[in-house]
């Protein structure tokens, strides 16, 4: 996108957001030059496209105002103080549907968690450390957390790291936000996988990234056009999730993740590497992190533990290097001065226990079979998918005949959810991919749920 274009971008986003109401008076040209670090042309260029489509008008020569009937309506907020900083959640909208049949839901089913045995844990935590909630936890994360995190990570992965390098947040989504509102200015470039995991396309966009998309295929990401992105675009950073990827279920190979690390580094980008499935994997474990391929720094690793630990802790960490980590601090202080400790001391212990390790074998079969009765349920279509070697999602694309909108429209009138593409998609187009999640309702409804969803697929496109 050339620079013009992606200020007209922005002025028009913030307009549409309702954050420059109708009659408001825009910023000064050369105000906005300064603060996007353009030159006053461009500017001016991208004011005079918005007022030959006339979306702003100009008034007596003293400045562009915003034309009549351009923002957004908000439908369910009444204050524009209010709405005029509203942004889009579009995943958070759909699990608000309410569902007998949540496909949308990536999540474990709570009946495999060992419900039983969290109570235990919780009240050994209260007989051991009896002013747990009498104190803050410190804003990097409990200690003694961090430090068994650090063991974990290098016995496991060989990280380089030590605990004063992990940051604990709550929950991953936790950590993207703030490394976006430490990296992100706007107009700044940033590498996103299309697909990719919906939230984080919102959370960019909310910091005003410019996004550039990163198709991923089975093999990974073709790599002579991400170096070509680097060189071109210079991206603060790659947000990727490489390992059972939400929503394809893809794994970027070992090979493809030292180059990759490679050219971060060659180009100084960073990779924020999102880790939330790495644990569910159905017969191999996956290659390393790409943390681990990382010499100089370029790799921010996000470990969240939600979807096989205990979902309700909202326990994740962040790995980086020790430059990156002052400024991670102080966003997280003013996001919420550290994540609750309760939380952080529950869950070190029940991370710690021979009990996660029986909990976590059982669950991959568990969630194996979900997959395979949902695989099977598919078969008698012409829908098509890529079968998962891990994750809790099927990546299905439907049949051009078939039109996406209308069957979740139709699907959440039987009471049925699913994640449309096009909402994993930073450029909107995926129409006719839905991802369908297999590990959140158990086989007997799963089985239903899709007999349910396919003769209403049939009834949009009869055989
Ligand atoms: C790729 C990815 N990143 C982050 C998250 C958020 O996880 P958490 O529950 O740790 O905030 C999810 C949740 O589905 C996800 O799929």
């Amino acid at each position: 996108m050339d620079k013009c274009k992606q200020v007209y971008e922005y002025i028009w986003n913030r307009v549409q957001r309702g954050e420059w109401q109708e009659h408001d008076k825009l910023p000064s040209v050369r105000m906005l030059a300064e603060e996007l670090n353009v030159h006053r042309l461009t500017v001016f260029k991208a004011y005079q496209q918005l007022k030959d489509e006339k979306k702003v008008y100009v008034k007596d020569k003293s400045g562009y105002y915003v034309h009549p009937g351009m923002t957004m309506p908000f439908d369910d907020l009444d204050y524009p103080i209010v709405s005029s900083y509203v942004q889009k959640s579009h995943l958070s909208e759909i699990h608000r549907v309410p569902a007998a049949y949540q496909f949308s839901y990536a999540l474990i089913d709570p009946n495999l968690l060992p419900n039983r045995y969290f109570s235990e844990y919780a009240k050994e935590i209260f007989d051991r450390y009896p002013k747990v909630l009498s104190t803050y936890s410190t804003i990097q994360g409990d200690e003694e957390l961090r430090e068994t995190l650090s063991r974990f990570f290098t016995n496991k992965h060989q990280f380089h790291l030590t605990a004063d390098d992990i940051l604990i947040t709550s929950g991953s989504q936790q950590a993207i936000d703030i490394l976006a509102r430490m990296l992100v200015q706007p107009m700044d470039a940033v590498l996103l996988e299309r697909p990719t995991y919906s939230a984080a396309i919102d959370i960019f966009r909310q910091q005003g990234a410019q996004i550039i998309p990163v198709d991923i295929h089975p093999y990974g990401y073709d790599l002579e056009q991400v170096e070509s992105y680097m060189k071109q675009f210079k991206p603060r950073f790659f947000y990727l999730n490489p390992t059972f990827h939400n929503p394809t279920g893809y794994t970027v190979p070992a090979e493809q993740r030292k180059q990759l690390v490679e050219l971060a580094e060659r180009y100084r980008c960073f990779l924020l590497e999102d880790d939330p499935f790495r644990d569910i994997y159905f017969d191999r474990e996956p290659p390393p992190p790409l943390f681990a391929y990382g010499t100089e720094g370029y790799v921010v690793y996000i470990r969240s533990f939600s979807k096989y630990v205990a979902p309700g802790l909202r326990i994740a960490a962040v790995c980086s290097q020790p430059s990156l980590m002052k400024h991670l601090f102080t966003v997280k202080s003013l996001a919420d001065n550290g994540t609750p400790l309760l939380n952080q001391k529950i869950f070190l212990h029940y991370f710690m226990s021979k009990r996660l390790q029986q909990h976590i074998k059982k669950l991959r079969i568990a969630l194996n079979v979900r997959k395979s009765i949902m695989e099977e349920e598919l078969s008698g279509t012409n829908w098509t998918w890529d079968s998962p070697a891990g994750g809790l999602n099927l990546w299905v694309k439907l049949p051009a005949s078939i039109s996406m909108d209308m069957l979740l429209a139709k699907s959440i009138e039987q009471s049925i959810s699913f994640v449309p593409g096009s909402i994993c998609d930073p450029s909107k187009e995926a129409k006719s991919w839905i991802r369908l999640s297999y590990s959140y309702i158990n086989e007997h409804q799963l089985s239903a749920g899709m007999k349910k969803l396919i003769r209403l697929s049939e009834q949009l496109d009869p055989p």
